[in-house]
């Protein structure tokens, strides 16, 4: 996907992929989402995605190139259901919300999935996303299911073994 350029109330907005250029940005706007992030880690997400046809990352931009927000797909192929595609990250810069550009970079997510022959776009939020979810809503997306997300460090984990469970001598 080129470059798309709309109007939104305020100001006209391109649509374009993310370059490495836009590393600070998103490191800034990244901290906005909740997420403090160094641009080395931007950069080495950015840099693979780049070469990953399944990712794509968009950035808003206005004529002077100043990047409003952001938002990163990807496609999603699991054993138990259809190959779907899902938001990884959206954000606009809080002193542009509510001018239409989340839209516009749903859009390009939107265009992106269908242009990958996927039918069904998901997007997990944070409950406390209020906001976000009266956004999705506007656009669309229905309340499918509410989850628990577990996490675990797997360094240092004593089952860190070929066969999954500890090897002769390892056992504590
Ligand atoms: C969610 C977010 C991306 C929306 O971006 P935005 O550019 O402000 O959204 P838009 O201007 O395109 O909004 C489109 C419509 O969605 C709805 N909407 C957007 N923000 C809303 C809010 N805070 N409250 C209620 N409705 C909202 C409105 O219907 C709006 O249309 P309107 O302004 O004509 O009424 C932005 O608020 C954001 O970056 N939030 C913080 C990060 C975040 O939570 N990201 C989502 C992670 S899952």
């Amino acid at each position: 996907m080129g470059v798309t350029t709309e109007g939104t109330r305020e100001q006209t907005v391109s649509i374009r992929k993310a370059s490495l250029k836009d590393i600070p940005h998103i490191v800034r706007l990244s901290e906005q989402l909740g997420y403090i992030v160094s641009g080395d880690l931007v950069s080495r997400q950015i840099s693979a995605i780049s070469r990953d046809e399944r990712h794509s990352v968009f950035v808003a931009v206005d004529s002077a190139e100043r990047v409003l927000g952001w938002v990163h797909v990807a496609l999603r192929t699991l054993v138990h259901v259809e190959p779907y595609a899902e938001i990884g990250g959206l954000v606009v810069d809080e002193k542009n919300r509510r001018q239409g550009i989340g839209r516009l970079l749903l859009g390009a997510a939107h265009r992106w999935a269908k242009g990958n022959r996927v039918a069904t776009m998901m997007v997990w939020s944070n409950v406390i996303r209020v906001e976000a979810h009266e956004f999705y809503q506007n656009q669309g997306y229905i309340l499918k299911k509410q989850q628990k997300v577990f996490q675990k460090n797997l360094h240092g984990d004593p089952f860190d073994t070929q066969e999954g469970r500890p090897q002769k001598g390892e056992e504590k």
